[in-house]
Parts: structure tokens; C-alpha cells; sequence
């Protein structure tokens, strides 16, 4: 496999630092609403959604020029919702018989999932060996390319319950932040959380529109859960399996597949691995921040009753008569 010859900075400060913006985005920027963001520069409220500002400068940049394919598989996540469980999954699934899942070699005993399923909307070199295609993003579907919307392709929609990517979330936060600004409190953290203003934020919106396309068409996309993935990690395999066109045979020796490919991508091995320990990406994650705990319910250890009441009441109020529950 070739590797990513991206430049490495050293921290996400660094690589959100805005180097140059289009005579675009300066314009859009100037109409919309700003606020600062927590862990770095400004967030600004483009189609419902803030983004920082170099990352609307690359989300206007993949919306030009990104051509999609039909064969193309698109994988869409929130932040801290198992984006990269979700990156490992896909990745071993469709290239499994290139890459048998017991091999020593496997790629993913040697790369972050980051690095074998890159983002849309990141500067990414044209490594992707898969076939068909593989990317993620975290997007709101409303601000997809064009070019995505109208393909054939196919997406997945990974969503986690609001209580357990707030938790997750601030602790990412706080490890990417530099050193001399401090700690985010958790109470400074719930209150942009609840107000939806942080980085792809709000989570209802953004669920929500992958949920209604789920509906309109099942065919194109797939809505999973983090929580259910959890408890039955082998089915939800199958069942991406035959949502992305590599369905596993009923025959005996596929469970044998599945059971290996949800072992190499499961929480304790991935995040065991020496890359993982020790490895960073070119945004200047350490590989190791993308586990944490890796469970459900987390949120009960950190946030208090009134906390929790409080924000199942916004979801609830915000997915309304959606058929969308947590
Ligand atoms: P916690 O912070 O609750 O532990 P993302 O990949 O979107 O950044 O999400 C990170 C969250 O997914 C973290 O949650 C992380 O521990 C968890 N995670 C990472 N790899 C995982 C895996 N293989 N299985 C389950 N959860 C995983």
C-alpha cells in the first residue's frame, strides 16, 4: 500500500489555522453568523451547521470540484460517534478478499482506519486502494457535493446517542486543545452542546437529515446506531455487507468472517495496536485519542441527573414525530 505523503503538523490548532481563503468563502463568511469555537478560532452557521473556518474553506472546495462515482461509498458521521470502528469495518468488508482478516499483514494491523478511508472534505492524497471507493465524512447532508447527491452511490449514516457523543466529545475536546488555553469545563462544553454550536453541530439536525433520506430511499442510505452496532456488532456487519454490495453467503465459514473481521475492528484490538498507541495523522491527532472507552452509557459517569434530563428533553423536542429515538 503507498503511504500518505501529507505533511504531518503538530497539533489540530495547527492544521485548522487558516492559511488562505478564497475570495469565496471571505464573502460567505461576512453573512454569516459567527461565534467563537472552543477549541480553536471562530465557527461559522453555514446551511444550519458550524464549521470552523478552514473547514468551510475546504467544505466550499470538495462542493466544486469533488466528482463522485456511483460505485462510490460515503461514510457519514458526527464526530466522536465510531467514525473510525465504522472506517475499520467498512474498509475490511470490502477489500476482504484482497485482505483475508487473519492475515498478519492486514492493513489495518498497520494503519489507523483514518489513513485506509479518507475525509471529503480533508486535503487527501489519492491513496484509496479500495474498490469500490471508500470515504467518510462528517457533512451534513444538506451540504454534501452535488455530485454525491446525484449519484448512485451509496451512504451510511453512523449516529450515537446525544448524552454519550457530548461525553466523548468533550473529552476529545480538552486533549486537542493546546495546553496554554486550559481546560474546557463540562459545563461550558454542555451549554454550546445544548445550544447545537460546535464543530458538524447541532446533532439532531444533522441525524435528522440522514434519517429522512433513509426513509425516501432505502436503497442509498443506511442509518445505524453505535449503541445497537455495540450489542451485535456481527449482525450490523452483515447487514452493511449487503447494503454495500459484498453480502456474506449463509454458508458456515461466513460467520467465520464475520466473527474475524468484528475481532480485528473491535474496541480492545484496534486500540491495542502499536499504530494506535504511538502513531499521528497529518492533522496532528494522536491515533491513540481516537479510543477512549469505547462504551455505551459512558454519560452516566459524567453528567448529572439535571444535565442528562436536560438534554433528553431538547432531543426529544428537537426529533419531534421524526420516528428518530436515542
Ligand atoms: P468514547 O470517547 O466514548 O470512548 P470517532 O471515531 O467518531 O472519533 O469516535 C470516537 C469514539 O468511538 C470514542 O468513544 C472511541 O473510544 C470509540 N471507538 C473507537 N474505536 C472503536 C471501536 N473499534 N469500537 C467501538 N468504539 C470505538
Amino acid at each position: 500500500m503507498e503511504k500518505s505523503d501529507l505533511t504531518v503538523v503538530s497539533d489540530i490548532a495547527q492544521f485548522l489555522e487558516v492559511e488562505e481563503l478564497s475570495e469565496e468563502c471571505r464573502e460567505l463568511i461576512s453573512s454569516l453568523p459567527t461565534e467563537k469555537c472552543l477549541l480553536f478560532g471562530n465557527l461559522h452557521q453555514y446551511r444550519g451547521f458550524w464549521h470552523p473556518t478552514k473547514i468551510l474553506q475546504t467544505i466550499l472546495t470538495c462542493q466544486n470540484q469533488f466528482e463522485a462515482r456511483d460505485s462510490d461509498i460515503y461514510l457519514v458521521t458526527l464526530p466522536k460517534s465510531g467514525t473510525t470502528w465504522l472506517k475499520a469495518m467498512a474498509f475490511a468488508l470490502v477489500n476482504r478478499t484482497q485482505y483475508d482478516p487473519k492475515s498478519t499483514q492486514h492493513p489495518l494491523l498497520s494503519y489507523n482506519p483514518h489513513q485506509l478511508v479518507p475525509f471529503l472534505e480533508f486535503p487527501h492524497n489519492d491513496v484509496v486502494s479500495s474498490t469500490p471507493r471508500l470515504f467518510s465524512t462528517h457533512l451534513p447532508f444538506v451540504s454534501l457535493p452535488e455530485s454525491v447527491k446525484k449519484s448512485g452511490s451509496k451512504i451510511v449514516y453512523l449516529c450515537r446517542n446525544p448524552k454519550d457523543n457530548f461525553v466523548s466529545r468533550f473529552h476529545w475536546q480538552n486533549k486537542l486543545r493546546r495546553q496554554e488555553l486550559g481546560s474546557i469545563s463540562l459545563e461550558e462544553a454542555f451549554e454550546s452542546f445544548c445550544r447545537g454550536v460546535y464543530i458538524y453541530g447541532p446533532i439532531w439536525d444533522h441525524a435528522l437529515g440522514y434519517w429522512k433520506q433513509s426513509l425516501e430511499n432505502p436503497e442509498r442510505v443506511l442509518f445505524l446506531k453505535y449503541d445497537e452496532m455495540k450489542e451485535d456488532p456481527g449482525n450490523h456487519l452483515r447487514k452493511l455487507a449487503d447494503f454495500i454490495g459484498c453480502p456474506f453467503s449463509k454458508e458456515k465459514e461466513s460467520f467465520n468472517v464475520v466473527d474475524q473481521i468484528s475481532e480485528l475492528c473491535s474496541f480492545d484490538h484496534l486500540s491495542n495496536l502499536e499504530v494506535n498507541r504511538t502513531g499521528k495523522l497529518p492533522s496532528g491527532v494522536i491515533n491513540s485519542n481516537f479510543f477512549r472507552r469505547g462504551e455505551v452509557g459512558d454519560w452516566k459517569n459524567h453528567l448529572t441527573p439535571q444535565m442528562a434530563q436536560k438534554l433528553d428533553e431538547i432531543i426529544k423536542q428537537k426529533l419531534g414525530a421524526s420516528g428518530l429515538t436515542f
